[in-house]
């Protein structure tokens, strides 16, 4: 069977609830496993067990947490084998332009030199979703459908 984990660093549950919404849409419909990870409890060696990997990280000072940018840097042991896995990002931020985006093309550039796949959208959030604050009922969408294309990625392709 395919597997997808989704991995996230909240510290004050706004990122928490997206990744259980982008855990919903993943699990929607698909014969995935999807399995919900907080990095704390995610050695970066247990990302070589799955087929996706969906990652979430609060913004903090317009790019990924700390806790995100480790689990990439401890990534360099196994560096090349992740190529050809599935990707896709998620963040919550305060503020508008808050540096929300830049945090989801941090993740997504790490994936890609990893030789990650990523897919854009051409609706809705195209890089990955951005949550200000606690997820509205737009955001609660824009996670479902991340899932969503993620799993339906992993059919295809991995
Ligand atoms: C250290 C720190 C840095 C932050 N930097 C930003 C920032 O650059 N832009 C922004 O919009 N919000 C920033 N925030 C706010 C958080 O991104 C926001 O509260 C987020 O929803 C927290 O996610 P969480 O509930 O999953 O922990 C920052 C918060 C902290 C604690």
């Amino acid at each position: 069977m395919k597997k997808i984990a989704v991995i996230y660093y909240s510290r004050s549950g706004n990122t928490e609830a997206m990744a259980r919404l982008v855990t919903e849409g993943a699990r929607a419909g698909s014969d995935i496993e999807v399995d919900l990870e907080k990095i704390e409890d995610f050695p970066a060696e247990k990302a070589l067990d799955y087929d996706g990997l969906i990652i979430g990280s609060p913004t903090y000072y317009g790019v990924m947490a700390y806790q995100i940018k480790k689990f990439f840097d401890d990534s360099v042991n196994f560096h090349g084998q992740l190529s050809g896995k599935v990707g896709g990002a998620f963040s919550s931020a305060a503020n508008i332009g808050g540096g929300n985006e830049t945090t989801i093309m941090g993740i997504l550039e790490a994936m890609l030199i990893h030789g990650m796949v990523v897919q854009g959208t051409p609706t809705g959030d195209h890089y990955g979703v951005v949550s200000i604050g606690s997820p509205d009922k737009r955001v609660e969408k824009q996670c479902r459908d991340l899932g969503k294309r993620v799993a339906a990625l992993v059919k295809k392709i991995a």
